[in-house]
């Protein structure tokens, strides 16, 4: 299985990659992961991301091709792959068409998570994220068992550096404008399955299973 899943800053992508990566075996590359790893190895690629980031700015695409054009050729990919938060600009999806072209393989379908902003600033200053191994929670909505300590791993519980108010409101301001015409890029394909980002997390899974043909 190939899959992209596109949607606002909050829509939910993380989470349901995490679920779908589990049903259907597959690696979850997410690219703003890969750039906070880059930032916390203070590796150049992730010094660089750093200026954009902490703006809620686009990392320039140069630099995010060539991130994703190294990691589709590393062997787990081979089984599927989902990528979450790429392609987020035209020129991305148009890259990422060339790489799958000279690999000879297809994506199967692009998830659109869909919702209104207003739901998002919420679910996005209420997110806390395991500082060891990236579980997500949110303070109302995915509580921990124990407040501040990750249930997967015991570790500790924070706050993403971009999550706040005034980065929340540009990093939708992008989404609309440079993220937005990906999705029409993609219908064009006849790749598109849009689900409602507005319910409960299981829900949508349930519904994701079932655009991908999964057994309930
Ligand atoms: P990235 O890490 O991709 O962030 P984002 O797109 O802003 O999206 P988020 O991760 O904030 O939200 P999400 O949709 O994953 O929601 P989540 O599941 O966590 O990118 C960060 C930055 O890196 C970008 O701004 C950019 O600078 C750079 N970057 C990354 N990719 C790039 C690219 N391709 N090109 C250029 N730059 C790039 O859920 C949010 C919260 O809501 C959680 O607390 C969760 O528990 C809760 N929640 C989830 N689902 C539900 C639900 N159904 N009901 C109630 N609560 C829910
Ligand atoms: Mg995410």
């Amino acid at each position: 299985m190939r899959l992209l899943i596109i949607g606002a800053p909050g829509a939910g992508k993380g989470t349901q990659a995490a679920l779908i990566k589990e049903y259907f075996a597959i690696p979850h590359i997410s690219t703003g992961e890969m750039f906070r790893e880059a930032i916390s190895q203070q590796t150049e690629i992730g010094l660089e991301a750093k200026k954009y980031i902490d703006k809620g700015d686009l990392v320039p695409d140069s630099v995010t091709i060539e991130l994703m054009r190294e990691r589709l050729l590393k062997d787990d990919c081979k089984k599927g792959f989902l990528l979450d938060g790429f392609p987020r600009t035209i020129a991305q999806a148009q890259a990422l068409d060339e790489m799958l072209e000279k690999l000879e393989i297809k994506l199967d379908a692009v998830l659109n998570v869909d919702i209104d902003d207003k739901i998002l600033i919420d679910r996005i200053v209420g997110r806390r994220t395991c500082s060891v191994c990236k579980e997500n929670y949110h303070i109302t909505n995915k509580k921990p068992k124990v407040e501040g300590i990750c249930d997967v791993c015991g570790g500790k519980l924070i706050q993403r550096a971009d999550d706040t108010e005034e980065t929340i409101k540009n990093r939708l301001r992008v989404y609309h404008q440079l993220t937005k015409p990906v999705l029409d890029y993609y219908a064009k394909q006849g790749l598109i399955k849009t689900i409602s980002g507005r319910e409960n997390i299981e829900e949508i899974f349930m519904k994701v299973k079932h655009l991908l043909g999964g057994n309930e």
